[in-house]
């Protein structure tokens, strides 16, 4: 089974916890997109459900593929968000961002009673922090605000390059008109402790770190789907 199998796999299985007449927050990246592939087939079939996606691009593939639509402020209570992650750890903490999309992935999950990820296995790690930690910055002074993320980072013992994301030749833009750090700390050990301090950062808009946010891990291997709860 290659990668792209096993996000279906995860995909699939996560289809079995929405339920007909949901509100539900539609996460962002290859793994969503496969999930929204599938909700579309049930929408066709006459299932009811109401998404709100959770970047520019997911909204787009949802219009595409008829998957009905409402903005957070028409629906700001939701009852299940599905979506991907770059890692998750045993305790269900994830890294997110990888797309860009952390912002709002952040506030759609939030928003929600109940939070689902859906991964191949290869997202599944012991520790967080070998992927990169998107961290979404105002674009005023960001070269202040990378100062203060060092100092942050290295009262934790942390350490690493902090590399503006890309596109191309020009400075990659979330869909809030944000930019991005990736940043290589390697191993951390206290996600709690660096989510706080970075949150403390006027600069920084929001981060990757997803804690008590996800209650269920759907883990796609070759041997098919298997769960984790937090
Ligand atoms: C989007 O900003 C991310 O949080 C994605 O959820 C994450 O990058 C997972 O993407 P894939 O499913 O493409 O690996």
């Amino acid at each position: 089974m290659d990668a792209r199998e096993m996000k279906v796999k995860a995909a699939q299985a996560a289809l079995a916890y929405v339920e007909d007449g949901m509100r539900l927050g539609i996460g962002t990246g290859s793994t969503a997109d496969e999930f929204v592939r599938l909700l579309a087939e049930k929408v066709h079939e006459g299932f009811k459900v109401e998404g709100v996606p959770t970047s520019e691009r997911t909204a787009r593939l949802c219009v595409e593929l008829g998957v009905p639509l409402r903005s957070l402020d028409e629906l700001p209570e939701l009852d299940l968000t599905i979506d991907g992650a770059d890692e998750v750890d045993a305790n269900l903490t994830l890294i997110k961002g990888g797309g860009g999309a952390l912002l709002r992935e952040k506030i759609v999950a939030a928003a929600s009673s109940r939070m689902i990820v859906i991964a191949d296995e290869s997202k599944l790690v012991g520790m967080l922090g070998a992927y990169p930690l998107p961290i979404e910055i105002n674009p005023f002074g960001q070269t202040a605000t990378q100062i203060a993320i060092e100092k942050a980072a290295s009262r934790l013992g942390l350490s690493g390059e902090l590399k503006l994301r890309k596109s191309g030749a020009d400075v990659f833009t979330t869909d809030g008109g944000h930019y991005i750090f990736d940043a290589s700390f390697g191993r951390i050990p206290d996600a709690d402790a660096l989510s706080a301090e970075l949150n403390f950062i006027p600069g920084v808009v929001e981060h990757g770190l997803f804690i008590h946010m996800a209650s269920l891990a759907i883990i796609a291997g070759e041997a098919g789907a298997r769960t984790l709860e937090a």
